[in-house]
């Protein structure tokens, strides 16, 4: 199964030039034969906002929204799609992933995490990230600061994910090599479309990546490089879970033992 991460810098508040740079990468994709595609969180809208004004007059409702009908219309020659929205409904703004697949909106995940002033104008989710099917393999979807709460892959590995798909903007430069644990310590594949450039007073890292379940970099931008890349995965190896012949990192866990991680108080 061949899968790419896109890699762009979105241009703040421009939904028609970012809709021509989703488009860019959409036709990329097409002429590589990518079946999976993942591209950076919030890419209907760029990042720095200063206001909930400036937020809302860039968000879309999905799927009714120009960037899910893009994306819904390139996942009708048998792709799956996940993008990174700023998404517009009756209860507010949410930062969120949404995957669409074969030409239907499969499912929206919610950012739970959210990272520094995200605070002021989007709400957290409150659901479990989720699990879409496509071509008999499991992917799992989070975003961005999602990948410091090791919890997150965790969740997602034990619900079946072979194959973590991560729509982000990158700020702090630890993540790239998070994702390699979160790959190591679930043995899953991952997938994180990173965003580039300068937005205001914030740069974004790039060096989008996809990890192989024992945490080899299998594909790999640059910090500054638009476009794509791409490798063929055979998501079934992420279904053996034996790290040693003695060990199962699934199994081994002592869940008892480890209570607190779920207590609040
Ligand atoms: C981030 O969560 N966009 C840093």
């Amino acid at each position: 199964m061949r899968i790419a991460v896109g890699q762009m810098e979105p241009v703040l508040m421009d939904r028609v030039e970012n809709l021509k740079r989703v488009r860019a990468l959409l036709n990329e994709a097409t002429m590589n034969e990518v079946e999976v595609l993942v591209l950076p969180e919030l890419c209907n809208s760029g990042y720095v906002f200063e206001s909930l004004e400036e937020a809302t007059s860039v968000s879309e409702e999905i799927p009714s929204g120009e960037f899910s009908r893009e994306l819904l219309s390139w996942s009708k020659e048998n792709h799956l799609v996940v993008a990174g929205f700023c998404e517009k409904t009756a209860n507010g703004l949410y930062n969120s992933a949404a995957a669409f697949a074969n030409g239907e909106h499969l499912i929206t995940y919610r950012k739970l995490h959210l990272f520094l002033n995200e605070k002021d104008w989007f709400k957290p989710g409150d659901e479990e990230p989720p699990i879409v099917e496509f071509k008999s393999a499991r992917f799992g979807l989070m975003v961005c600061f999602d990948w410091i709460f090791p919890e997150v892959a965790r969740v997602l590995t034990i619900k079946g994910a072979q194959v973590i798909l991560h729509p982000a903007n990158l700020v702090l430069p630890y993540c790239q090599d998070a994702m390699v644990t979160r790959s190591i310590e679930n043995s899953v594949f991952t997938a994180t479309a990173n965003r580039i450039g300068t937005e205001r007073n914030v740069t974004f890292s790039g060096n989008s990546q996809i990890t192989d379940v024992d945490g080899t970099r299998l594909a790999t931008l640059t910090g500054n490089q638009a476009g794509l890349t791409f490798t063929d995965i055979d998501p079934r190896k992420a279904d053996d879970k034996m790290i040693t012949e003695r060990n199962h990192i699934i199994n081994d866990r002592k869940p008892e033992l480890y209570l607190r991680i779920t207590q609040t108080d």
